[in-house]
């Protein structure tokens, strides 16, 4: 996997792209080879989002200043399916599928196989299986959409991408909506994609994951690139990653507190307890804690473990015992 082997598939140079008031990007630079799985990690409102829309013609040529090269070639995508022509396919945060539609019309809304004037619907179908197969969703192709969960909406989404010829797959915080299976089961199918050849771009929060799948990572901050890093060479790791995104040394994302805690308990519990209202059964039972000058308290436990009936007996309305 010697990346001084690969070509480069798409270059974004000097971009600068500026909303009413915010500058969301400065003179961003990113560079993706062929092949590899390149993270684009940064804070919330670090840019990564518009850097995409700006490649993907979602802000069109002319909306931002800079170069984007595809290829080795200028491109000056003026609409979304600009890029979809040049092979990028973008999946956005918010998922973009129709919910009443059938999981094989969604996937190929717009790219219906036609025979003369009419559609295809046996070829369609044979189609979208295949590339449902791909992704491994094992739904029937026409199941709806909202019938689906998110991360099965997800793969929807990836096969519809994926029937379309792509060279660049870029996705934006794909697993944030999903549960611990769904995440794993996305980040294998990157994986098979990326020995298939498909070049992916992730945005993701989860760093772990990010730690786990990227050959690169580029990390923004404030709308501008802070630098690219290489897994193969041991550059990415959390608190390398961390360090860049907030700009300090990881010791002091918490930083000490300047003030001396007091001494002073301002508030003390001793065996509080609470019957239901109208009722014998106890919703709590033989509570205590205490609570100095400037202290914050958290309490944590399951649904039903009576956290807000202890709040409400002591300090709301129902009445405490
Ligand atoms: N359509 C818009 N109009 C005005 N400001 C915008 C618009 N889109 C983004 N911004 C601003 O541009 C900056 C970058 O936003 P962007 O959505 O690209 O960040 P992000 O890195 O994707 O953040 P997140 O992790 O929260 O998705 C932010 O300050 C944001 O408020
Ligand atoms: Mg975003």
């Amino acid at each position: 996997m010697g990346s001084f082997m690969r070509a480069s598939l798409l270059e974004m140079k000097g971009i600068t792209k500026t909303f009413p008031g915010v500058k969301a990007l400065s003179d961003v630079s990113f560079r993706v080879e062929v092949g590899e799985i390149h993270c684009l990690v940064g804070e919330n409102g670090a840019g990564k989002s518009t850097l995409m829309k700006v490649l993907s013609g979602v802000y069109p040529h002319g909306s931002y200043s800079g170069e984007i090269l595809s290829d080795g070639k200028a491109q000056t995508f003026r609409h979304i399916s600009d890029s979809e022509k040049a092979g990028i396919a973008i999946i956005h945060q918010e998922l973009a599928l129709v919910p009443e539609m059938t999981v094989y019309e969604n996937i190929l809304l717009g790219h219906e196989i036609r025979k003369g004037l009419r559609v295809d619907w046996n070829e369609t179908i044979r189609q979208a299986a295949g590339v449902l197969k791909k992704v491994r969703l094992g739904v029937n192709p026409a199941t709806k959409v909202k019938e689906l969960g998110v991360g099965q909406q997800q793969l929807v989404e990836i096969a519809k991408a994926l029937s379309r010829d792509v060279k660049l797959l870029i996705l934006d915080e794909p697993t944030a909506a999903l549960n611990e299976d769904d995440c794993d089961n996305l980040l294998d199918l990157m994986d098979d994609l990326r020995r298939e050849g498909v070049t992916c771009v992730l945005i993701s929060h989860k760093l772990k994951e990010v730690i786990r799948i990227a050959d690169k990572v580029t990390v923004l901050r404030d709308g501008r690139t802070v630098c690219t890093l290489d897994a193969h060479q041991g550059e990415v790791s959390e608190s390398s990653l961390i360090k860049h995104m907030v700009g300090r040394e990881i010791d002091d994302i918490y930083p000490k507190r300047s003030h001396e805690r007091s001494e002073e308990v301002v508030l003390e519990v001793f065996d509080w307890g609470a019957r239901k209202h109208g009722s014998d059964r106890a919703v709590l039972k033989d509570i205590n804690f205490h609570l100095k000058k400037g202290e914050i308290i958290g309490f944590a436990g399951l649904m039903g473990s009576g956290r807000t009936e202890l709040a409400r007996s002591l300090f709301g309305t129902r009445q405490a015992l």
